[in-house]
């Protein structure tokens, strides 16, 4: 047994479904699956029903996130071509913004060519709070183009490929304010993984990549270009990927650290390096108060078999299924709380606070 101490990790990017399709999830069991992973902060993303891009929608979740929540949260904005202006007004509830430039689940993509919407918002929204795109490939290049001449900062999530992580190598080297993350599922799987993946199964936006995508993932982080692991949390239930039109994404909020350590122990990184990754740079990226007397107690010797079964997801599946992993978290304490220990949340619903009502008192 080796047990380390972490910080509370955080998690920048999660579905946690609620409102609207509690079926896949809701902000108990999304939050629990946090915990066990051994995160103490989530920030949801806005494409749930009704999606959260007005005040109506925003109160509609944040009621039910501050009833339900066992970790602190936080949500973002959805951005949309009418919410510019109006957007503005919900400032002091959110974490952020999150514009979809490219193929995703739910209402909320910006046609890729509207160059006006994607401008305006980068012109209006707050210097001084983050704002996420969904952008792939072109619309990589059109994210950190407009937040640079509109002097603002931007942060592209799960980014898959070489092509965009060289694109943003490189505006970062002319001291662009450019920051990424990388889902642990584009640094584990790829294409060739089609193989043993049921149809539905591969279903993932950004979709899953060569292996020349993933080992310049790899690279990426090794080189310190790549500044937090998001895992991207998309349940979904398995009677939804095996029909037709499965919907995209992965359960990962349980296994995110176990895999990441993996990389530790096959040489991608170093447990220095892991750190910021999973927890420093999001805190400063995302402006996120501190959690005092937070401590996430991992046993870094400790075998286990991935079974969905044992999850606190409510989705029920895993797509890492029968993997053997190393190093489990052990006990999370939060904000002086025992949150997390032998395998139990503890920390009761409602525990969870908003980062955004943190950060402003
Ligand atoms: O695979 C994905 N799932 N990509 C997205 O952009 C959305 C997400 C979801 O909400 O299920
Ligand atoms: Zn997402």
């Amino acid at each position: 047994m080796t047990i380390i101490e972490l910080p509370g990790l955080i998690d920048p990017h999660v579905h946690l479904r609620e409102p609207g399709a509690t079926h896949k999830e809701d902000w108990d069991t999304g939050t629990q699956s946090a915990l066990a992973g051994g995160i103490t902060t989530v920030l949801a993303m806005p494409n749930t029903a009704p999606p959260i891009v007005d005040a109506d929608a925003l109160k509609l979740t944040l009621d039910a996130a501050a009833e339900k929540c066992r970790c602190d949260y936080g949500i973002y904005l959805g951005a949309t071509k009418e919410n510019v202006q109006s957007g503005l007004a919900l400032t002091d509830r959110v974490a952020g913004m999150k514009m979809y430039l490219d193929d995703t689940y739910g209402t909320l993509e910006i046609d890729w060519r509207d160059l006006t919407t994607l401008n305006a918002h980068m012109a209006a929204w707050p210097k001084d709070m983050p704002l996420v795109c969904h952008a792939e490939e072109r619309t990589t290049a059109a994210a950190i183009m407009t937040a640079f001449v509109n002097d603002r900062s931007v942060h592209i999530a799960h980014v898959s490929r070489k092509s965009e992580i060289d694109i943003i190598r490189a505006a970062k080297e002319k001291g662009i304010k450019v920051t990424c993350e990388v889902g642990p599922h584009h640094l584990f799987m790829s294409e060739d993984d089609f193989e043993w993946l049921a149809p539905g199964y591969r279903e993932v936006r950004p979709r899953l990549a060569t292996k020349a995508d993933q080992e310049a993932l790899w690279q990426a982080i090794a080189d310190g270009v790549v500044d937090c692991i998001a895992t991207d949390h998309a349940p979904h239930l398995p009677s939804e990927k095996d029909r037709e039109n499965p919907s995209p994404g992965y359960p990962q909020l349980e296994v995110s650290l176990a895999l990441m350590l993996r990389g530790v122990q096959e040489g991608r990184l170093t447990l220095e390096q892991l750190i910021p990754l999973m927890s420093t740079n999001i805190r400063r990226i995302f402006n996120l108060p501190e959690q005092p007397d937070t401590v996430v107690e991992v046993d870094l010797d400790a075998k286990w078999i991935v079974k969905a079964a044992e999850m606190k997801s409510r989705c029920g599946w895993s797509p890492y299924e029968g993997w053997e992993l190393k190093g489990q978290v052990k006990k999370v304490t939060l904000r002086g709380e025992v949150a997390f220990e032998n395998g139990e949340v503890t920390a009761p619903k409602g525990f969870g606070k908003n980062v955004a009502e943190l950060r402003n008192k």
